[in-house]
């Protein structure tokens, strides 16, 4: 059972100790005020993305895929409707425990990666996981850092400023900073949009990979088909609204294992 906003376990349970969905959205809709003028760029979503699953969210410029985002972590509070993280629901928390569960639970990488440019690669890693680290030392995050960087092919970029990197290592480097405090969920809004073919394959299949291998709950926004393509759940967004929500088709031998 997920006591409140410190859950740490892998699997998720309700009160009633009922397995739950990583990330619930039920019935969001969101209406952005201007100047007199109301835009409504969510009507009636639900989306339900479970541990080790990764699901694409497709749809034209302003269909909002950003805003849905923004939504299932906590950075925007919906006009109607619900957010649930690993059992709890966002609505249900003070402030403070919102941020708190936003930094141990939810992952985030922007469409502007937002790495600090006077911080090496592995600064950039470090002085985050400090700051969130808790009751976790800061040889751990030191560890961890190394080990996300490595993996992410970047072992050899830990000094280097962001300026120094390619589109596809800055986007990696925020990879691995969002993954650094173990989420449950991890938010993407498009992590290919400024890479060539080959590196977005690239970042695809890591974060595939991270969803799979790790049990993240991945939700990522793209126009990449190639990417669409391996999600586990294809979700189509036209003015706000679902119009379509897919499965991945089962490979022709069936296996699908995880
Ligand atoms: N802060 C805001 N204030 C007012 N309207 C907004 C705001 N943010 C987004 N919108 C509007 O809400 C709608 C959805 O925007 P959103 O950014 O979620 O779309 P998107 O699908 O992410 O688009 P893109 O592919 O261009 O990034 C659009 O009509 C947009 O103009
Ligand atoms: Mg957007």
């Amino acid at each position: 059972m997920c006591p409140g906003h410190v859950c740490n376990s892998a699997e998720h349970f309700d009160r009633y100790g009922e397995p739950v969905t990583t990330l619930q959205v039920h019935d969001v809709t969101h209406r952005y005020g201007q100047r007199g003028r109301t835009v409504t760029a969510l009507d009636r979503v639900s989306l339900d993305v479970d541990a080790g699953e990764l699901t694409a969210v497709l749809g034209p410029s302003g269909s909002g895929k950003s805003t849905l985002l923004s939504i299932a972590g906590g950075l925007l509070h919906p006009t109607e409707g619900t957010v649930t993280v690993a059992g709890t629901p966002l609505n249900e928390l003070r402030r403070s425990q919102l941020q708190e569960l936003r930094a141990r639970q939810i992952g985030f990488v922007f469409q502007t990666h937002n790495l600090v440019p006077y911080l090496t690669v592995r600064e950039n890693l470090e002085v985050i996981g400090v700051l969130l680290a808790g009751n976790r030392g800061p040889t751990t995050v030191r560890d961890r850092s190394l080990e996300l960087l490595g993996e992410l092919g970047l072992a050899d970029r830990l000094g280097h400023l962001p300026a120094h990197l390619s589109a596809g290592e800055s986007q990696r480097v925020a990879i691995a900073r969002a993954l650094l405090n173990e989420p449950y969920v991890l938010l993407v809004d498009e992590p290919t949009a400024s890479l060539d073919t080959t590196l977005g394959a690239e970042v695809v299949k890591l974060l595939v990979d991270q969803a799979h291998d790790r049990g993240v709950a991945v939700v990522v926004v793209t126009h990449d088909h190639a990417m669409a393509d391996l999600a586990d759940r294809r979700v189509h967004l036209r003015d706000g609204r679902v119009i379509r929500s897919d499965p991945r088709p089962d490979p022709p031998d069936g296996g699908n294992e995880r």
